[in-house]
């Protein structure tokens, strides 16, 4: 077991590959814009070696702390900034930088979020409705559930959450408000949830799963910043540069997907104009193909990267 796992909860979700990928060299400038416990961004400085830049940011406090302990015993230039990633352009064009080598995100929670019952991310451990990464926002998921209307709630479950019962929850959780803890919520939807059959070797979830993921992405904006901030990297990234990108859900992987195809693309002439006419020059070129996914071993150790998808693209 390596140091990582030791001190800092699972290895950092498909590390060989994102390394594989990564192309970096001595004296290059990083971007990693989903800090977490700054697993990624140790390896990433032990590439770039002390003439580097590694630049990054977290919206999480503690996190943040946890990653700056960790990554500055380094002698290389290191700039973290507890900020959402959708700052990336404002940080970079403050900062002077001319671009950077590799711009990475590896989306959603971390391991000490879910570990934490007093954050409310987890439905297994009991503890207030809140799921806020920033905690210096205002909005919690207790907030969401008492001030929305029950339509609003129905949209949310079902474009955040893609729940199939989206107006049947919407309904009882307006009629059994207050709802401020995690376990009072999830009790409450596995007492009204159908009962649920194993479809060949698919392994059940909990019936509160898909709400706690929209409650999260609500909360925290999640889906709203993400192609703005994607976008920017795009813009930022040096001839060669390579972005990199992991995502842990189908509305995710959907935005990196249109994302990177859209800025890769020759001609964006409307259809039906018989011969181009744009100009367009593509951006990037994509690198994978298809997204790559963990391999079952690295599944077996830390269940979460099961749903990890990594897409790769080179600035042209
Ligand atoms: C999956 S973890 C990253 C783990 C990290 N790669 C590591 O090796 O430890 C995602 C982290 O990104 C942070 N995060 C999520 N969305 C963010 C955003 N919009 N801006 C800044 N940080 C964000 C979360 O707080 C969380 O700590």
């Amino acid at each position: 077991m390596g140091l990582n796992e030791v001190s800092y909860g699972h290895k950092p979700v498909l590390i060989n590959t994102v390394e594989k990928y990564c192309g970096l060299k001595k004296g290059d400038t990083v971007i990693d814009c989903t800090l977490g416990l700054g697993g990624h961004s140790e390896m990433f400085l032990k590439h770039i070696g002390a003439k580097g830049w590694l630049i990054a940011f977290e919206q999480d406090e503690n996190n943040l702390k946890i990653a700056n302990e960790r990554l500055n015993k380094n002698k290389n230039k290191i700039s973290i900034y507890n900020d959402n990633f959708v700052l990336l352009k404002t940080r970079i064009d403050e900062l002077k930088l001319k671009g950077a080598d590799l711009i990475f995100f590896d989306l959603g929670l971390a391991s000490t979020h879910v570990d934490a019952p007093e954050r409310g991310f987890s439905f297994q451990n009991d503890g207030p409705l809140d799921m806020r990464f920033d905690t210096r926002n205002r909005l919690t998921a207790e907030e969401v559930l008492r001030k929305y209307s029950e339509k609003r709630l129905e949209e949310i479950f079902k474009s955040y959450g893609e729940e199939r019962y989206a107006k049947k929850y919407a309904h009882i959780i307006k009629r059994a408000l207050p709802i401020t803890r995690t376990k009072q919520l999830a009790d409450l939807i596995q007492r009204f949830a159908p009962r649920q059959k194993f479809y060949g070797k698919k392994k059940l979830i909990h019936p509160a799963t898909r709400i706690f993921q929209a409650l999260r992405i609500e909360v925290n904006k999640e889906l709203e910043v993400l192609e703005d901030a994607l976008r920017q990297a795009i813009r930022i990234l040096k001839k060669h540069g390579r972005l990199i990108v992991i995502s842990y859900h189908s509305l995710e992987d959907r935005i990196v997907k249109n994302v990177m195809r859209d800025a890769a693309k020759e001609c964006i002439c409307p259809r039906e104009v018989p011969k181009c006419i744009c100009n367009h020059k593509p951006e990037i070129s994509i690198l994978t193909k298809k997204p790559i996914q963990p391999e079952e071993a690295e599944i077996q150790q830390n269940p979460r990267s099961r749903s990890a998808k990594m897409r790769v693209a080179e600035k042209l």
